[in-house]
């Protein structure tokens, strides 16, 4: 049985003092689902208030980019073995503001999941076709595009140590969610393809959700067989919505 995971992703947003509000709320009533597995994702400077404030609670925490290399002359940019020193756990790995707005290739997120995971965390791997795309029925092939990728550059071995993460573009901050089961038929297809690989593999993955995840959404959402929790961006900020989130996925973990 797969445990389901709800992952906060702030993108830019927060402040200390806003920060040391969500995360006493969120570490507060974690503990009463102990069958979820939840964490945030916080931009950089805040990850050692994010450590010092989750330590020893029953929430992860992890970053939202990586570098591909290790170290070096590469001015700005945050190693991934910097990253474990902050005790990270998980690190988001192609998200598609990256993509669209970084333009990071197929190549250079399979090139940050290996480097994520040889650093001892766990790559959250995003794919996720736009708009235009599923209008013109290119979804499939889209998503399989971006998930043979990572196929390529992890193989079977490292493949069974990432999260996978779907997100359809059109959904994300637009507070229109896909439907369960337009949801359900791409998760499905992409445990299919990880079936392809390996087939305990794409039993045992875990696949997320993300696009406009609510309290009002996520338990139909999490219901669907192939769909192992969230990731959560705006919801994320507000801690009452992000507890109701982990709440429908312990409702759906004990279904
Ligand atoms: P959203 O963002 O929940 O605000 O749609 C999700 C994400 O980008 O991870």
């Amino acid at each position: 049985m797969r445990r389901t995971l709800v992952v906060g992703n702030w993108k830019m947003h927060g402040s200390f003092a806003d920060n040391a509000d969500l995360l006493a709320a969120i570490s507060s009533q974690a503990t009463r689902f102990p069958e979820v597995e939840s964490a945030v994702c916080a931009p950089f400077p805040y990850l050692a208030q994010v450590r010092e404030l989750l330590a020893g609670t029953p929430v992860k925490w992890g970053a939202q980019n990586s570098s591909e290399h290790v170290a070096g002359a590469y001015t700005g940019e945050v190693s991934p073995a910097m990253l474990r020193e902050f005790g990270c756990h998980y690190v988001i790995v192609g998200h598609s503001e990256r993509r669209t707005l970084h333009h990071e290739t197929d190549a250079l997120v399979g090139a940050k999941a290996v480097a994520v995971l040889s650093n001892g965390m766990t790559p959250i791997v995003c794919v996720g076709e736009t708009l235009d795309e599923r209008e013109a029925g290119h979804t499939a092939q889209v998503v399989t595009r971006q998930l043979d990728a990572i196929i390529a550059a992890l193989g079977a071995d490292a493949l069974a140590r990432v999260v996978i993460a779907y997100e359809p573009i059109w959904a994300i901050g637009t507070g229109r969610s896909a439907s369960p089961e337009q949801a359900q038929a791409v998760h499905a297809l992409i445990r299919q393809r990880l079936a392809g690989v390996d087939a305990g593999l794409a039993d045992d993955i875990r696949i997320l959700y993300g696009g406009s995840l609510k309290p009002g959404n996520a338990g139909a959402l999490f219901a669907q067989p192939d769909i192992d929790g969230g990731l959560v961006g705006g919801a994320s900020l507000v801690a009452a919505d992000f507890v109701a989130i982990i709440m429908a996925g312990q409702s759906a973990q004990s279904a």
